[in-house]
Order: C-alpha cells, then sequence, then structure tokens
C-alpha cells in the first residue's frame, strides 16, 4: 500500500526520505518518487520499481532540499508508471496522497474547464491543482489546503509543499493514517511510524480530520482543519525500533522464528502463574459481565483468527460468538445487537474495511441508544483501532514486516483465548480447574512451537513435491478448519498457487472432484474427538488417487505410506491445536514459495496493511 515520507529541516533531508521509503517497502508498491523544495524550486524524481532506482536517480543528481516528500506508490487509479507516480505538481504545489479521493473525476473535469492539463491518470492530481487553483484567492498556502480538503470525498493522508514556502509542511489526514515524528529542530511526516524510527522515536499521532503545519521549529494541529489543537507527543520505546531481518533470508522466516518469544510475550501480560492476572481487563470486567454475545469483524488472516474464537467462545463458555468479514459487515447493513462486544482483530489496526465496519457500529449503536462494547485485538499499541475501542488487548507480536502474517496471527490466537477465559470469569461460566488446564497448556504452547519448528528440513523437503503443483487443498476439522483456510491462504498469496481450504467434512459435496492424481492434500490432524472422520476423509482422498500431506499428533496412529507423507506434530490439548498447526502451514507456505523463486516478503499485487478498500 502507498507511503509517505516527509520532512521540513535545517540538513538536506533527500538521504533520510529514501531512508523512510526503504522502510515502508514492505507494505507493497510498485513506483516511487520524491520532491524536494530548493532555492524556491521544486525538484522532482519518479521512478517505476524499487525505491533503489529512485536513490540511485536522486544521488546522480546529487538532489537536495531542506524541505521534501517523498511516496511510493501502490496503483489505485492509473497503470503503475513513472507519469502516475507521486509527488504530483500543479506550478509551484507538490503533493504525496496514500487514500483515494473518490469524487475525483467530478473535480477533474470543473479543473479542465478551468484550462488546468492533466499529465496523468491518478485521482491525486487533481489535488495538486485545487491547491493551485485556491492560491489564487487564499492568502497562504496553508489556507488553501484548509480550502480545499472539504471538497475530498473519500479517505486520505495528503503531504503539500509549495516552491515559495521553503519552511512549510503541510500534513492532512481523513481516514488515512499519518503521524508526525518529532525531531530537535526538525519534525517528519509518515504513513507509518516505522518509516520515521532512525530519526526520532517521539511522535504525534494525527487524528481524522486533522491538518497541521510544520515548520522546523513549530507544529501547529487543526481539529476538522479549523480548530486550534494540542496533540500530545508520545515517546516509543527502543524495542518497537528494530526491524531487520538478522540470520534470515526473509523477514517471513525470521517472524516464522519468532512466535515462541512473541507467544511468550502476549501470555506473560495475562497470566500469572496458572490463573488470569488480578489487573488483566479488569476495567472491561463489568461489561463482560454484560454481555450476551460476541461479533468478532476482520479481515484475512485475521478473520481466521476470528473464526477459531467463535469455537473456543461457544464451546468453553457457552457465549455465541459471530464472526464476519469486514468489507461484507460494513455493506449489508447488519443488524446492530445490543449487549454484544464488537471485536476487532487486526495486525495493524489500520485496515480500512475493519476500521470502517468499527465506526459504523459505534454510529448506529449510538443513534439507537444500545449498549454496545467495542475492543480490538491488535499488534499496533498506536493504531486506530486502538484508539477508537472501548477495550484493547494488544498481541505483542512486534513489528511483522513480511506480508504474509505469521507471528502476528498466532499471537492473536493467544490473546483470542485469554480473552475468552477472562470473558468466562466475568460471566461466572468457568471454573478455576477448567481455567488451569488451559492456562498451563498456554505456557506448554512455546515450547511446542520450538519443537514444531525443528520439523523445518522435513517440511523443506516435501515442498519440492509442491513446486510444480497448479493447485492444492488444505483440510481440517472444528477449529482446524480455519487452520485449512489459514494455510491455503499462506500458499495462495506466496507462492502463487492455487489452493482452497475446506472442513474436511465438505469433502463429499463437491471438492473431492477436484481429487486426481495431480492433487495434493493437505491434512490438518491434531489428537482431538474428530481424528476418527478425519481418518475417513483421508482414505476418501487416497481412493481417488490424491497425495496426501498430513500434519499429525504424534499419537494420532497415522502412519507414511505410498503416497501418505507424515510430518510428526507434538502432542498438544485440542484447545491449542490450531496455534501449533499453524507453523507446518507456514513453513509449507513459505519453503514452496521460495523454491518457486517468488517474492516472498512483497507478493505481487498485494500490500501489508490494507488502508485503501
Ligand atoms: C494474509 C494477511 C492478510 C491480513 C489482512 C488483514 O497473510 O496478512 O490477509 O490478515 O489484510 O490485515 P490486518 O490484520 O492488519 O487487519
Amino acid at each position: 500500500m502507498c507511503g509517505i515520507v516527509g520532512g521540513v529541516a535545517e540538513r538536506n533531508i533527500s538521504e533520510i526520505l529514501i531512508e523512510g521509503l526503504k522502510r515502508l517497502e514492505y507494505r507493497g508498491y510498485d513506483s516511487a518518487g520524491l520532491a524536494l523544495i530548493n532555492e524556491q524550486q521544486v525538484l522532482r524524481e519518479r521512478r517505476v520499481g524499487k525505491v533503489v532506482n529512485l536513490e540511485d536517480a536522486v544521488r546522480t543528481q546529487n538532489l537536495s532540499g531542506n524541505l521534501g516528500i517523498a511516496h511510493t506508490r501502490w496503483a489505485t487509479h492509473g497503470k503503475p508508471s513513472e507519469v502516475n507516480a507521486h509527488p504530483h505538481i500543479s506550478g509551484k504545489v507538490a503533493i504525496v496522497h496514500n487514500g483515494i479521493i473518490e469524487n475525483y473525476a467530478e473535480i477533474k473535469a470543473e479543473l479542465e474547464a478551468l484550462g488546468y492539463q492533466f499529465s496523468s491518470q491518478t485521482d491525486t492530481e487533481v489535488v495538486a491543482h485545487l491547491i493551485a487553483e485556491a492560491l489564487k484567492t487564499q492568502a497562504t498556502l496553508f489556507d488553501a489546503v484548509q480550502q480545499i480538503v472539504p471538497r475530498l470525498k473519500g479517505a486520505f493522508a495528503l503531504g503539500v509543499i509549495h516552491a515559495d514556502y521553503p519552511d512549510e509542511l503541510i500534513a492532512v489526514r481523513e481516514n488515512s493514517p499519518l503521524v508526525i515524528g518529532v525531531g530537535i529542530g526538525e519534525h517528519f511526516i509518515g504513513s507509518d511510524q516505522l518509516a520515521l524510527l532512525p530519526i526520532t522515536n517521539r511522535f504525534i499521532y494525527l487524528e481524522e480530520g486533522d491538518i497541521a503545519r510544520l515548520t522546523r521549529t513549530n507544529v501547529e494541529i487543526f481539529a476538522h482543519g479549523t480548530n486550534r489543537i494540542e496533540r500530545p507527543i508520545k515517546e516509543l520505546d527502543a524495542a518497537v525500533s528494530h526491524a531487520s531481518k538478522g540470520e534470515y533470508k526473509h523477514f517471513m522466516l525470521k517472524e516464522i522464528y519468532e512466535q515462541p518469544e512473541a507467544l511468550q510475550q502476549t501470555i506473560s501480560q495475562a497470566l500469572n502463574g496458572n490463573r488470569l492476572r488480578d489487573d488483566f481487563l479488569s476495567h472491561a470486567e463489568q461489561d463482560f459481565s454484560n454481555i450476551d454475545q460476541i461479533q468478532i469483524i476482520a479481515c484475512g488472516t485475521s478473520y481466521h483468527a476470528g473464526m477459531i474464537a467463535k469455537y473456543w467462545s461457544e464451546q468453553l463458555i457457552d457465549l455465541p460468538c459471530q464472526v464476519e468479514i469486514a468489507s461484507e459487515f460494513r455493506y449489508r447493513s447488519p443488524v446492530i445487537m445490543n449487549r454484544t462486544l464488537y471485536l476487532c482483530i487486526s495486525q495493524s489496526g489500520e485496515t480500512a474495511d475493519s476500521l470502517a465496519a468499527l465506526r459504523d457500529t459505534q454510529k448506529r449503536a449510538k443513534a439507537k441508544d444500545l449498549n454496545i462494547t467495542t475492543m480490538a485485538i491488535c499488534n499496533v499499541a498506536t493504531s486506530s483501532m486502538v484508539r477508537e475501542t472501548d477495550y484493547h488487548l494488544l498481541t505483542l507480536a512486534g513489528p511483522e514486516i513480511g506480508v504474509a502474517s505469521t507471528k502476528a496471527f498466532t499471537t492473536q490466537l493467544a490473546a483470542l483465548i485469554l480473552l475468552i477465559l477472562k470473558i468466562g470469569t466475568a460471566k461466572q461460566r468457568l471454573d478455576e480447574a477448567e481455567i488451569d488446564c488451559i492456562v498451563k497448556g498456554l505456557w506448554h504452547c512455546p515450547k511446542v512451537l520450538s519443537e514444531t519448528l525443528q520439523h523445518n528440513q522435513e517440511i523443506l523437503r516435501l515442498s519440492e513435491l509442491f513446486v510444480e503443483k497448479q493447485h492444492c487443498l488444505f483440510l481440517g476439522r472444528g477449529t482446524l478448519y480455519p487452520i485449512a483456510l489459514e494455510g491455503a491462504l499462506k500458499l495462495k498469496e506466496i507462492s502463487y498457487i492455487h489452493a482452497e481450504g475446506y472442513a474436511a467434512g465438505e469433502l463429499k459435496h463437491g471438492p473431492l472432484a477436484l481429487v486426481d492424481n495431480d492433487m495434493p492434500v493437505v491434512i490438518l490432524a491434531p489428537q482431538d474427538s474428530m481424528l476418527d472422520k478425519l481418518k475417513s476423509n483421508m482414505e476418501e482422498v487416497q481412493a481417488r488417487g490424491g497425495e496426501l500431506f498430513i500434519f499429525a499428533d504424534e499419537n494420532s496412529g497415522i502412519v507414511e505410506k505410498d503416497r501418505q507423507h507424515v510430518v510428526k506434530i507434538p502432542h498438544i490439548s485440542a484447545w491449542l491445536a490450531p496455534i501449533v498447526y499453524s507453523i507446518p502451514v507456514q513453513l509449507l507456505s513459505y519453503h514452496v514459495a521460495v523454491l518457486r523463486g517468488t517474492d516472498v516478503d512483497q507478493p505481487r499485487n498485494l500490500a501489508k496493511s490494507v488502508t485503501v478498500e
């Protein structure tokens, strides 16, 4: 997804902007550009492809400036090309933009009638021309931006500079993330704080509707674009600031291996010995005791985590739980239910559909005077989702850079089971023995994850058998059904092999028709009450010539035979099996992708944080 970096300083900031863009590369993009103000001129460079192409151009031409904006673009309107890359310029104005201007066509027609010529197919260019036009009547650059922002419909973040304002950077946040980095005698903007971490750990988080005017020495913020407001400066701790691949070939592999530690961190915040800590979500206890049901809203991998929580909520604490994809939920006018916990799950906390679903729910509950509770399970403490919900529970996975979610997912699962235990306790639906059993299992889980990771070489060998395949099926039952979906998602997104996840019981209702000699079928077989039924499903596949790749509990009795490969997974209680069985499907997808030579950390067409619809 697009990335913005900008700054105003006493020193030359071209290198800082390029470094910032590099730190946003993981989000996925197709072109990059930068504009600097130098001696009352706008200097601009744009390149298709990687940031390093832009860096070479900037170095060769020795471009420098104390004021500048830079951008990585992920095409929405207009194909990836140099003319469509940002910054866009109109006269002395240069802008970068994340998000979408929904009414750009109408504004474009109006501007064309006024004689403006468009050099790109983007929605962004209208904003540059609108500002240039407003400057004909407005006294300052800030006034011009303030005047045109209410005309723009959609979700957007903007960075604006002007050749005649050498000490001024204007920033706009409207439903697309943007932070201000506070340096010493210098200020920066970034669509993700990660871009600015080499220069500062002090941030101001803009709110929706804010317009900010940054100079070297000052920041002025205007809520809703008009009312001067002070927003606090927050200091990040140093641990957040580290993001490097270290000894690993890819971020994804590093993040897969970080899971035991990430899980340990996530559960430690909630547990004291074999009990929940007294202060764990204690401020939410009253609200939790009053809920009659849970509605989970999420996208992609986070949605799969939500699907597993449904099993836990209904089986462990007898609490109804619905799960829905945010992009559907937000548009189908769902009935907003009283006494309900609306739970958003998101790694980034900035996913456009999940945020829109949350905000819409809050608005509609308020209009009907309903008593709802909102909560986020999220990996980014400073995200919009965390700030806008009543309660939150952080997954302490650390920054996840690989586009494919791995450690964020397993820590979401840990957070979800802890939340279910907490709600069950608040509603007095769990006794000490039940809690004790699950908590013991949770403490044991990091060790089991580490042992499972030791099967890496075995899984690598199996992955060689997938390289030439076109299709693949993943099957599981109960809480392993969402892991089958997750395995299929992982494989398709990073190796580009078409994969489907199914509840194994559905096999006969259609997908069995796909099974032949050439169809690998991955089976998730923990030691649970459904194991015998799953074994029958495996026989159905074998009878049709399908090749089985089984991740099976070491005590399951499932053994290797012709066209049946088995990786033995250490025993884990059925409740926690989905956490452990995530590991082999992640490793399998990773190795298949590496063998196929795809861009594992930045798969084609995908972005890490989907901040537009
Ligand atoms: C897949 C993946 C995506 C995300 C989805 C939601 O590996 O990472 O499916 O899970 O885009 O993102 P968050 O969790 O940030 O809301």
